[in-house]
C-alpha cells in the first residue's frame, strides 16, 4: 500500500512510498482509510518520529478486517478511529478497536475526519468540568478544532459560554453556535466563572485561572501559544471565594473507554466543524512542506486510490 514515511531527506520531512500492509494484533481491526485532518500534534510529533514512519492519529474510513478478537465494527462498516502510536496517513492502517467507532454514513468521510481527536478532547474537557448547566463556562481558543466543538458541546449542557478567541472577525460565527459573550482576550472578562477549557496557554491560562470562582478548575488542554505559564505571586494564596481552584492537565491518549464519546459524536449531523478545505492526500507532503497552512477552514486530506 501507499503511506506517507518520514523521510528527512524529502522536503516537509516526508515521503509518498509503497510499505508494507499493516499486520493487526488480535485486538486491532483494519482499516481502508478515506479521510484525515492533520492535528497540531502529528505537525509538532513529526520531528520525533523515526525514519520510515508512518505518521498520522485519526482519521475516517471503512473496515476492511475486523478485529480478531471478535470485538469492534465488522467489516464494510464506516468508522473513525484515533491512535496516539501514528499509522494513519496511510491507505490502510490497523487500530484498535477501543479506538474505533462506528459513524453514520449520513456524513461525510471529510466531517468524520475531523472529529476524533479534536472533538473527543473537547467532549471530555466539557465534562470534566462537571455540570455546566447554568453556569459561566470559558473557552479559550474558541475557533481552533477543539475549542469550536467544546463551546457547542458547553452550550448544549447548558452553560453561558464565553468564548475566547483573538480574531474579532469570528466572533459572530462563535455566537451563532452558541457562545452568549465573545472576547478577543480573557483579559477583558469580566465576572467570575465555573470553570474554564484553555487550548492556548501561556498569559490566557494564567488569567484564566484569576477568573475562576471558589472550587473552579482550568482544563489546560492545548497549548497553542508555546508560551511559558508565570503566575504572580499570590496567585494561589485563597480567601473564601478563590478557595480550591485548580488547574488540571489533560491528555486524550490517557482518557478510558473513549468509543461511546466517539460513537456519539459520529453520529451527530448538527455539530459544525466550520468550512472545510479538502485536498488529494498527494498534496500533504507539500502542505507540510509550507508549515501546515489554513486559510478556509480545516485542511482535510481524501485518499484517492488509483
Ligand atoms: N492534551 C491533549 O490530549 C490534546 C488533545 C487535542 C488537542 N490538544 C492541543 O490543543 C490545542 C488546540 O488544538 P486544535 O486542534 O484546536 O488546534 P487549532 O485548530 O490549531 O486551534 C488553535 C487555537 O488556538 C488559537 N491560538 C493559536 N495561537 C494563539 C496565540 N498565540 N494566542 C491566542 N490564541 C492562539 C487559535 O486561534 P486562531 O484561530 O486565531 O489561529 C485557535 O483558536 C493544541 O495545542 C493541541 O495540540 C491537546
Amino acid at each position: 500500500m501507499l503511506a506517507w514515511t518520514k523521510d528527512s531527506g524529502a522536503l516537509g520531512g516526508l515521503t509518498l512510498t509503497e510499505v508494507p500492509d499493516p499486520v493487526p494484533r488480535h485486538d486491532e481491526l483494519v482499516v481502508r482509510v478515506d479521510a484525515f485532518a492533520p492535528n497540531p500534534g502529528d505537525l509538532a510529533g513529526l520531528r520525533e518520529l523515526p525514519g520510515g514512519a508512518v505518521p498520522g492519529w485519526d482519521g475516517s474510513g471503512v473496515v476492511i478486517s475486523p478485529a480478531a478478537d471478535g470485538e469492534g465494527p465488522r467489516a464494510g462498516e464506516r468508522v473513525i478511529f484515533l491512535s496516539l502510536d501514528a499509522a494513519g496517513w496511510a491507505e490502510c492502517r490497523a487500530v484498535p478497536h477501543s479506538m474505533t467507532a462506528r459513524a453514520t454514513s449520513a456524513i461525510s468521510a471529510e466531517h468524520l475526519a475531523t472529529l476524533p481527536v479534536p472533538a473527543t478532547s473537547a467532549l471530555r474537557g466539557v465534562r470534566r468540568l462537571g455540570s455546566v448547566l447554568g453556569r459561566r463556562v470559558l473557552i479559550v481558543g474558541a475557533t481552533g478544532a477543539v475549542g469550536r466543538v467544546a463551546v457547542q458541546l458547553a452550550s448544549r449542557s447548558g452553560a453561558y459560554v464565553i468564548a475566547v478567541a483573538r480574531d474579532a472577525g469570528r466572533h459572530a460565527d462563535l455566537r451563532r453556535l452558541g457562545a452568549s459573550e465573545t472576547h478577543r482576550s480573557v483579559e477583558s472578562v469580566r465576572g467570575r466563572v465555573h470553570g474554564a477549557l484553555d487550548l492556548v496557554g501561556g498569559e490566557q491560562l494564567v488569567a484564566a485561572y484569576r477568573l475562576l470562582d471558589a472550587g473552579g478548575t482550568v482544563i489546560a488542554l492545548g497549548h497553542s501559544a508555546g508560551a511559558d505559564e508565570v503566575f504572580p505571586y499570590g496567585a494561589f494564596v485563597a480567601d473564601p471565594s478563590t478557595a480550591n481552584r485548580s488547574v488540571t492537565s489533560f491528555f486524550l491518549g490517557a482518557e478510558p473507554d473513549l468509543v461511546p464519546d466517539m460513537t456519539y459524536l459520529a453520529a451527530d449531523r448538527d455539530l459544525d466543524v466550520g468550512p472545510l478545505d479538502i485536498r488529494q492526500w498527494t498534496e500533504l507532503g507539500d502542505w507540510v512542506a509550507a508549515g501546515g497552512p489554513r486559510s478556509g477552514g480545516r485542511v482535510v486530506f481524501r485518499v484517492e486510490r488509483a
